[in-house]
């Protein structure tokens, strides 16, 4: 399970099963075709990514990219790259109020398979409630979600584990007599991520997962989440849990190149689309006042930190990152065809000089 090698910086890549991929710019040229999702996963791949992680999206936000509104389904598309990559765990993206736990499991043990013990799975509750409207859900109160959560992946990790037939009767399932067979490869399951950083969704990563996935502001506020989510795993659960952050990347041969790619994504942000999200997310412009303005490019720019400059630069904060104690970190570029290879030509021996990665 690479997520858990020895490397000091894991890396992956990120979000390119929906259109736009973490940027909401039609500076963006990811495509969503297949041949182009294989060239990315098997580029990842050779450069000896840790990760690759979809997001689980079944509609865009609108205004002129309608972000994300065109996209592969997660564990269908983690099969398919699944049978295409050799190295990197293959991440599905799972929407727990839309799959049913034994169905997931199933998915989750097949995909295993076909990966030879690559498969991992993040889990996310679902926040926009438009979506969930699609499948018919009424968005459940919010640590309710986690609740319904935590049963649900009690029940796939008892799928995952028992030999025989096993009942379940709970607050929100009520199962009979649940069997599968084969069991997943990996041992003792595959790795488990969430992405969720409330405090019911911090002590949910800290109880049942490997890995939380947390957005980044500052380097101060996240080496103070990872202190945060280590303290708590380890006082109330007994358990050692990582840290992932994700960040849109702009590594260009000079940092003036990578300051004009800077700012063409943000000329050519969708605004629209950024207001939708935001009023999606509840945000209340009239409260917020001048901080909405930077949450607008913030989410035009990847909704977390962007690493622009050269391959230098991108090493050093490559570095500070590190130094927060996050463990690991996904990327989402605006050309992922094009900028993996280059990453893994012009970075990573950067990387290993810099003693993050061997
Ligand atoms: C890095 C990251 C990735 C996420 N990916 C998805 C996703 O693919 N699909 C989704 O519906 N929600 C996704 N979410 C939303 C979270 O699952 C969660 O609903 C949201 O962060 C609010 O949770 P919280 O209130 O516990 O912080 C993601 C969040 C983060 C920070």
């Amino acid at each position: 399970m690479s997520l858990f090698n020895d490397q000091k910086l894991k890396l992956g890549v990120f979000c390119f099963n929906c259109s736009g991929g973490m940027t909401m710019s039609e500076a963006s040229s990811l495509r969503i075709e297949w041949p182009e999702m294989v060239k990315i996963a098997k580029s990842a791949d050779r450069i000896g990514f840790e990760a690759i992680v979809p997001v689980a999206r079944w509609r865009g936000y609108g205004g002129s990219t309608n972000h994300n509104g065109v996209n592969y389904e997660p564990f269908a598309w983690a099969a398919g790259l699944a049978a295409e990559t050799e190295r990197a765990t293959i991440f599905s993206t799972c929407h727990l109020p839309i799959w049913h736990p034994i169905a997931a499991a199933k998915m989750a043990t097949t995909i295993d398979h076909i990966s030879a013990g690559r498969f991992g799975m993040n889990m996310v509750m679902g926040w926009f409630a438009e979506e969930m409207k699609m499948f018919g859900h009424e968005q459940r109160e919010h640590d309710l979600r986690y609740e319904y959560g935590t049963e649900w992946v009690e029940i796939v990790k008892q799928v995952w584990s028992e030999e025989e037939g096993f009942d379940h009767h709970g607050r929100f399932f009520d199962l009979t007599d649940v069997i599968s067979q084969p069991q997943p490869l990996s041992r003792p399951r595959p790795v488990l991520i969430n992405a969720g950083s409330s405090p019911a969704g911090i002590d949910f990563a800290t109880r049942e997962v490997d890995f939380n996935l947390c957005s980044m502001t500052t380097l101060e506020a996240a080496a103070e989440l990872v202190k945060e989510v280590r303290r708590k795993a380890w006082d109330e659960y007994r358990r050692k849990v990582g840290v992932l952050t994700h960040v849109t990347i702009l590594c260009r041969d000079t940092e003036r190149e990578a300051d004009e790619e800077f700012d063409r994504l943000m000329e050519l942000g969708d605004w629209e689309g950024a207001d939708n999200w935001i009023e999606i997310l509840g945000i209340e412009s009239e409260s917020f006042g001048e901080m909405i303005r930077e949450f607008r490019s913030r989410f035009i720019s990847g909704a977390s930190h962007v690493i622009k400059g050269n391959p230098e630069q991108v090493t050093a904060e490559l570095e500070q990152i590190s130094a927060t104690g996050i463990d690991g970190v996904l990327f989402g570029f605006l050309d992922y065809a094009r900028e993996v290879d280059e990453f893994g030509e012009k970075v990573m021996p950067l990387l290993v000089q810099a003693g993050l990665r061997h």
